[in-house]
Parts: C-alpha cells; sequence; structure tokens
C-alpha cells in the first residue's frame, strides 16, 4: 500500500529519519491528476536520489477567479497507486486548511519574470507557485527537485527561487512528454471536445514550423511568430494567447535570432474553454 502523509509535521518527521540514515531525497511538486509527464520526472528522480517524494496538492493559491479551482481532477487514491508503482516512496497531499491556516500572510514573489508571458494572463500564478514550492522545499528539504519543460516559464521562475533563497538543491529539467501526435501531456487535454483534440497538435507543429524556419536561416523573430499564427489559425479554431520568441533564462522578448542563443519558443492557445500551453528550447546555429 503506498505511503500517502497528509500531516506536515509527519512528513517533516519522516524527512528528518531520512536524512539521519544518509539518504538523498528527491521531490515531484504535482497538483495530482498524475499522467506520463508526472511519472516520468518521478522515474528520474528515482534514478537520482535513495527515496522520492511526490507531492500532492491542488493549490489554491496559484488559480485566478474562473480557472477551474473547484473542476480540478482529484483523485489521490490512483495518484497515490500510479506514483508508487513509478518508484515512489512517499505522497505527501497535506490538506489547504493546514497548508494555508488562518493568518497565512506570507507569498514568495519572483519579480519581473512572474509578470510577463503567463504572468500576463495569469495576473498572480507565479506568485502562487513560487509560495507553494518554497513551502514544499522547506517541509521536505530535498537534495534534488525534478520538473518538467512543459511548464517552461515556471522552470525560470524556480530556477531564479533557488538561486534567490540559496536553496541548497539540485534543479532538474525533465523533457515535455507527448502523445504520438506531438499534443503535450497535460491534465487539462480531458476537456477537449474530440473536434478539439484533432486540431490541437498544431500547437506542437507550430513549434515545429520555428525551429525549422530558424534552421533553414530566418532571423526575424516577427516573420517566424507570424508563420506560427498563420499556420495555428489556418489548422484550428483556437485563439491565441501569445507566442513569443524569448532567451531561454531572462525570458526577453528577442527581434533576432541571433547565433548562439538559446531561444524559448513558447505558446498559449484557448480551444473553447481549455487554455494550453506548450513550447520548445532552439539553439541558434
Ligand atoms: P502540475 O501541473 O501537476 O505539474 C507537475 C509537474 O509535472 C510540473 O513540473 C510540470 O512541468 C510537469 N509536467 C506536466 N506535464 C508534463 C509533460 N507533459 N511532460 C513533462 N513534465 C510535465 O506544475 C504544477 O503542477 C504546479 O504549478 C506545482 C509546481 C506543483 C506547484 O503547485
Amino acid at each position: 500500500m503506498p505511503q500517502v502523509i497528509t500531516d506536515i509535521a509527519a512528513m517533516q518527521k519522516t524527512v528528518v529519519g531520512l536524512r539521519r540514515k544518509g539518504k538523498r531525497i528527491a521531490v515531484v511538486p504535482t497538483m495530482g491528476a498524475l499522467h506520463e509527464g508526472h511519472l516520468t520526472l518521478i522515474r528520474e528522480g528515482k534514478k537520482l536520489a535513495d527515496a522520492v517524494i511526490t507531492t500532492v496538492f491542488v493549490n489554491p493559491k496559484q488559480f485566478g477567479e474562473g480557472e477551474g479551482f473547484e473542476r480540478y481532477p482529484r483523485a489521490l487514491e490512483d495518484d497515490a497507486r500510479l506514483a508508487t508503482a513509478a518508484g515512489s516512496d512517499y505522497v505527501f497531499a497535506p490538506g489547504a486548511g493546514m497548508m494555508y491556516p488562518d493568518g497565512f500572510a506570507t507569498v514568495v514573489d519572483v519579480e519581473r519574470l512572474s509578470s510577463i508571458l503567463e504572468g500576463q494572463s495569469r495576473p498572480g500564478h507565479f506568485r502562487g507557485v513560487a509560495t507553494v514550492v518554497t513551502k514544499l522545499f522547506n517541509i521536505t528539504t530535498p537534495d534534488v527537485a525534478l520538473f518538467g519543460q512543459k511548464d517552461a516559464q515556471q522552470v525560470v521562475v524556480i530556477r531564479r527561487l533557488i538561486r534567490d533563497l540559496n536553496f541548497n538543491i539540485e534543479f532538474v529539467v525533465v523533457p515535455t512528454v507527448r502523445e504520438p501526435d506531438g499534443l503535450a501531456l497535460s491534465s487539462r487535454n480531458r476537456y477537449l471536445s474530440a473536434e478539439q483534440r484533432a486540431q490541437a497538435p498544431v500547437l506542437y507543429q507550430a513549434l515545429l514550423l520555428a525551429e525549422q524556419l530558424i534552421r533553414g536561416g530566418e532571423r526575424s523573430c516577427k516573420q517566424i511568430v507570424g508563420a506560427m499564427k498563420a499556420m495555428i489559425r489556418s489548422r484550428s479554431s483556437a485563439i491565441i494567447d501569445y507566442v513569443s520568441i524569448g532567451d531561454a533564462d531572462t525570458l526577453d522578448e528577442q527581434y533576432e535570432c541571433l547565433p548562439g542563443r538559446s531561444l524559448l519558443i513558447s505558446l498559449a492557445a484557448r480551444f473553447g474553454t481549455t487554455r494550453l500551453i506548450d513550447n520548445i528550447i532552439v539553439t541558434v546555429r
């Protein structure tokens, strides 16, 4: 039976015990509804540490108004089973009242990086993410923390947070796990209608088009973004939120694809009420 811990003090006691025995600890923060993307992080964690803690917490502070906090899928029993089968030693699933008791007042805000791109569409989102991840790091005291490239801006924000707050944590980023047709795995894919699901791979196709254009010598980001938007609009009914070509570390928007640069090409689009994101990193030769 999987070890599910719901109490913060019990989790802390467990990690103190692990540390005393000299065990290396990996943490995989999730909001549950686990799929192959999450399970890949857990499997990678198991290679890098003796004990893997998967956290399952649907964090109210990172959802804006109407962003579906209530309808977010919750299936702790399935999650615990899947996480354990993938090699997780502990599942930490605290309640919201325990994470944010009455009087809770502290926030972690990673400035600038939190307010652009996703942050522009979702004000307060990364403040919620940075705050809960800081708490999860403090509770689980990991040697290694694993995050998915799927959420590229989250990766940049957490990397900055680890540096700025001197967390002594090895930060591991795992490549995006995709369906055979290229659609990035996401708990939100289940909300797509059959027609939307059939159109959704266009997002990845547009990212690959950008890569192909850059490899072919196109240097103008405006041209590339224009071609990506045209492809998405011609092959789907999605409403585009943004298409961006930024520096992979600073997220600064780029005008020219300069040789040697690592570019984060990222986008967000809505299929009906379902908002999907995707990205790739291209290093310009
Ligand atoms: P969640 O969306 O559940 O994702 C948990 C982790 O799984 C994140 O690091 C995410 O990038 C990774 N992930 C999701 N889909 C993936 C895919 N297709 N391929 C690879 N990795 C994937 O991200 C969050 O939760 C929350 O913001 C959290 C960090 C837990 C803070 O609440």
